[in-house]
């Protein structure tokens, strides 16, 4: 299912962009949130656990759309390690994407705490309650988090790079508005 097209389809593209905004300011809350010792805790921790889930359901959406609608090509003069390079990192991404809000609420299960979220919805607990899985629970999140953002960042880069040295119109298969229209450079082959 890929290749036939220049561009994600718009759906894509939206939850491509509504899901960055969402998963930078969660990783900005999250810090936020441990650092803080006053009574902002509560609330900070609220928001990252309703944020989280609508993540989760988002990113499995967003996985399900993936397989019916495929992706555009990479350009066909793209070299075979950076294609490689491309989809591992895009591999990742989906698996924090839905590792990381699953790791948290197994995390606050197994630690016996209770996972509501906004408008008081409360959601079982996934895990049995057990310390030492607590224990490695929350390393997992901490050090994931941290593997998130660094992975991120090597993303927007790897974006800057396709649009300022190669200007090969990668950035522009995903940009929020349609560009049917820009002309992508040539022989963009199947991945
Ligand atoms: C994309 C999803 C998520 C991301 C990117 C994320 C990221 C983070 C980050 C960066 C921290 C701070 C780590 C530190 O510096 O100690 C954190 C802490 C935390 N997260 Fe998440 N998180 C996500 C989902 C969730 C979910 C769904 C839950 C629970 C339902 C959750 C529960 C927690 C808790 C309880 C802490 C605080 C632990 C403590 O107080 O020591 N997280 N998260
Ligand atoms: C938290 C932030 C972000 C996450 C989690 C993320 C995640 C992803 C994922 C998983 C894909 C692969 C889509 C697929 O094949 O189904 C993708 C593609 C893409 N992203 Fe992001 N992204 C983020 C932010 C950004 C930003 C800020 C930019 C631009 C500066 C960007 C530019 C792109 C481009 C150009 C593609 C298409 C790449 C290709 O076809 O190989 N992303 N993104």
């Amino acid at each position: 299912m890929s290749g036939s097209r220049t561009e994600f389809t718009a759906l894509q593209r939206s939850l491509h962009w509504l899901m960055a905004i969402c998963i930078l300011a969660m990783l900005f809350v999250g810090v936020g949130m441990v650092s803080t010792v006053g009574r902002q805790y509560i609330p900070l921790l609220a928001t990252h656990k309703t944020l989280g889930i609508a993540i989760l359901a988002l990113a499995v959406i967003r996985l399900a759309v993936r397989f019916v609608y495929g992706a555009p090509a990479l350009p066909g003069d793209l070299p075979e390690p950076m294609k490689l390079a491309a989809h591992l990192s895009h591999l990742a991404l989906y698996a924090l994407m839905i590792g990381m809000p699953l790791i948290g609420w197994a995390m606050m299960s197994a630690g016996g705490y209770p996972i509501t979220l906004y408008g008081q919805i409360r959601l079982p607990p996934i895990l049995p309650q057990s310390d030492s899985l607590h224990t490695l629970l929350w390393n997992a999140h901490f050090y994931l988090a941290f593997a998130f953002f660094a992975l991120v960042l090597l993303h927007i880069a790897a974006a800057l790079f396709h649009t300022l040295v190669r200007r090969d119109g990668v950035l522009q298969t995903m940009l929020p508005v349609g560009n049917s229209d820009v002309p992508l450079k040539p022989q963009r082959n199947t991945r």
